[in-house]
């Protein structure tokens, strides 16, 4: 993370200071001892250190609106290892030598140590999910992680199909991603057992904010810097992963420079080609539409949450949002 990101989310997150608190020391001890191999893998995944944006918006939807029980840090340790699972076998799938910064797991060990450790934090985390002793979130998350599952082999199965919609592709990102946001934003008023009515409010919340999130993080494939994101720019299009603004620009660039960029993304553009595809993309608005669809979507998110009351945890909520869509990494 770059500073001013760091800062950021630092000022933001000054009023759920103590959750991530006793969120870190709960991942620390989750993640000690069984054996010298898993011992120096977790110590890589501790200090790599994501941004921990599923649970800071956990701390701050239940503290918010009120849900906040002693269970939230075990619910909130169980889907950030989920997470770094997914994570884990990501890094695998996309061939991803480089993660927060560091290198990834499969590129410092093996993509069998990776699968295997990714295997590892699920039991991990199922084992937390079910200490929090409600039968309702262990049923949501692990619907959630069943979604991360099928959004991740949609994606594989679309894999360089230059057809794919934007509606197939919001579908694909809301499993992928958006699923775990969603679980994360419903998840204090499950616990603090509210009606069915008002956790599905907050799952929207989490879902359309998880699908503003997603894009972002396509965006910065094409315009990220590496220094910042932690990750290689040009990964998703040399893997065949279609993207929001490459759709936007192959439906509504001018037609022969489409034609060339179908004709170059399909030989496989290699890591040279990534230059003139992102013009192109750029040029034909891709980049500007992805960011404008980024917003909507959680505008509609928003106001779900609006008859929240005024309270630092919902002013850095909002904050929070604004950060998934115009993060620099
Ligand atoms: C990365 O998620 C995977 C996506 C869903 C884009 P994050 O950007 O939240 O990853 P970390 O935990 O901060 O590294
Ligand atoms: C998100 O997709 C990964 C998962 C939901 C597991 P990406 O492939 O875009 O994530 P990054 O860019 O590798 O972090
Ligand atoms: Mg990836
Ligand atoms: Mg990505």
């Amino acid at each position: 993370m770059i500073a001013m990101d760091k800062e950021r989310l630092k000022a933001l997150l000054k009023p759920v200071e103590s959750d991530l608190l006793a969120f870190d020391k709960g991942l620390a001890s989750a993640l000690t001892g069984d054996s010298p191999l898993i011992s120096s893998i977790a110590q890589h995944l501790i200090r790599s250190r994501g941004k921990r944006i599923r649970p800071s918006i956990l701390f701050l939807t239940a503290r918010a609106a009120k849900y906040h029980t002693e269970q939230t840090i075990n619910g909130s340790l169980a889907i950030e290892l989920i997470h770094t699972a997914t994570l884990l076998h990501d890094d695998v799938v996309d061939n991803a030598d480089m993660r927060r910064g560091m290198e990834s797991t499969n590129f410092k060990w093996t993509n069998l140590v990776a699968v295997l450790m990714g295997d590892y934090l699920f039991a991990k985390a199922f084992r937390l999910m079910v200490a929090t002793g409600s039968m309702d979130l262990v049923e949501a998350i692990s619907q959630a992680t069943e979604r991360v599952s099928v959004g991740e082999l949609r994606q594989v199965e679309e894999t360089s199909n230059f057809d794919l919609s934007e509606e197939e592709y919001l579908k694909i990102i809301a499993d992928k991603t958006a699923s775990l946001f969603s679980v994360s934003c419903a998840a204090g008023p499950i616990l603090a057992r509210q009606n069915g009515e008002i956790r599905d409010r907050f799952a929207f919340f989490g879902e359309q904010i998880g699908v503003a999130f997603q894009i972002a993080d396509d965006l910065l494939d094409f315009i990220g810097d590496a220094k910042v994101t932690g990750k290689e720019p040009g990964n998703d299009m040399v893997t065949g992963k279609i993207t929001l603004p490459l759709i936007y620009a192959l439906r509504h660039g001018d037609r022969g420079k489409s034609n060339e960029i179908l004709q170059l993304l399909g030989n496989g553009i290699g890591k040279g080609g990534f230059q003139k595809v992102l013009q192109y993309v750029q040029e034909s608005g891709g980049i500007d539409y992805a960011y404008k669809r980024a917003n909507q979507i959680a505008k509609e998110g928003l106001a779900i949450v609006d008859g929240l009351g005024k309270s630092d945890y919902y002013e850095s909520l909002l904050g929070m949002v604004d950060f998934s869509i115009s993060r620099a990494g």
